[in-house]
């Protein structure tokens, strides 16, 4: 704040304050030259009835005094006088400090505990995962949605699919380093009726119906463009983040449209690193309840079956 507005909201504070007291002496004064007893204030109502203008009670008077006097101290201690920071130098961000450390001191160690258990088996553990499933909402729920399941642009966690690997140890990764997935844009390389070719031809991929001749020139694109990413068959690749184009999941969309728009414009979603905000420790413990999350080993297991 500038000095101008600090400086006009102190002396309009102890203004009012100042106004206040003078009020209320002012008003509990008998006044001068007329009989202080039973005097009345003027009014006249229904032709005779009057009202006494006694001054008010003390202990009345004197409460008033006392928030006044209150109010000063209060004002002394504590942020309130424009830019002065009061006697005792709190604020709303030291004490959310003080509380986190709290917080930490307490958690700590038991993050520390949890840290010591193998991923898949603390995923079996319930009071972990209660106290997980905080972190997961605190942290991760604005993108990935509170139960996990994602948004378009957001991947779903918890099913068995996986951009960047489900393993516990992939997850772990993820949350870590982040990931950050490149897949170009087509725009210059592909002109329209190519780029056209090329998205019938990833909309056939998951068994749906495409024209056949634009599939056949699109599945040509595929082979040289595609490939090195996507794999030969479409499967995919977890290195790269490179999703399967065979199932029907998609993060972007399946429709022709939007996996035109994909083609034209490339994709970069990105999922930010949480080794310093969260800390090793607790990202072993949000690791495991996303593990939990997609059905853990049997889920994936099942999968490969298929
Ligand atoms: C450099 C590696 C790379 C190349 C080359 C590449 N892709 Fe991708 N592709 C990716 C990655 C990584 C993603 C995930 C993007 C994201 O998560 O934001 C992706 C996403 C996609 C998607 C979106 C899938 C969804 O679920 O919405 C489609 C469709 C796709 N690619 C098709 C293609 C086609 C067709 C080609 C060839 C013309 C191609 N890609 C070339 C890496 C690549
Ligand atoms: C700012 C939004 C955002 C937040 C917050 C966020 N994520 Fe993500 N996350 C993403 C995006 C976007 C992707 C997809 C990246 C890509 O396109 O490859 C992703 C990908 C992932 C993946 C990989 C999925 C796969 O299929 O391989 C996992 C696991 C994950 N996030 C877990 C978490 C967890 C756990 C948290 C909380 C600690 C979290 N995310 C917080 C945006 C976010």
């Amino acid at each position: 704040m500038s000095l101008f507005w600090s400086v006009f909201i102190i002396v309009l504070v102890l203004g009012n304050i100042f106004a206040c007291w003078w009020l209320i002496r002012w008003t509990a004064k008998p006044r001068k030259g007329e009989a202080a007893a039973h005097e009345t204030t003027g009014h006249v109502w229904d032709g005779d009835l009057t009202e006494y203008n006694n001054p008010m009670p003390r202990w009345w008077l004197w409460l008033f005094y006392i928030t006044i006097v209150f109010g000063l101290i209060y004002l002394a201690l504590y942020p309130g006088l424009g830019n002065f920071q009061g006697l005792l130098g709190w604020s709303q961000y030291s004490q959310y400090d003080e509380e986190v450390a709290a917080a930490e001191a307490r958690f700590e160690p038991l993050y520390a505990r949890y840290a010591e258990v193998d991923i898949a088996e603390l995923a079996q553990n319930d009071e972990a995962m209660g106290t997980a499933g905080r972190l997961f909402a605190n942290n991760c729920a604005t993108c990935h949605g509170s139960d996990g399941r994602g948004a378009r642009g957001y991947p779903n966690l918890a099913d068995a699919d996986w951009q960047w690997g489900g393993s516990a140890e992939a997850i772990r990764h993820t949350l870590i380093n982040g990931r950050q997935a490149v897949m170009p844009a087509f725009g210059a390389a592909l002109d329209d009726s190519q780029l056209q070719a090329t998205a019938a031809y990833v909309y056939s991929l998951n068994g749906r119906n495409a024209p056949e001749r634009l599939v056949a020139a699109g599945r040509e694109q595929y082979q040289t463009l595609c490939v090195a990413c996507h794999g030969v068959e479409g499967k995919g690749n977890p290195a790269l983040g490179a999703p399967n184009l065979t199932d029907e999941v998609w993060l972007y969309g399946g429709s022709l449209d939007t996996i035109e728009q994909t083609l034209l414009n490339g994709r970069n979603g990105q999922m930010p690193a949480f080794a310093e905000t969260l800390g090793e420790d607790r990202v072993h413990l949000v690791s495991a309840y996303v593990y939990r999350l997609s059905g853990g080993q049997e889920a994936r297991d099942e999968l490969a079956a298929r």
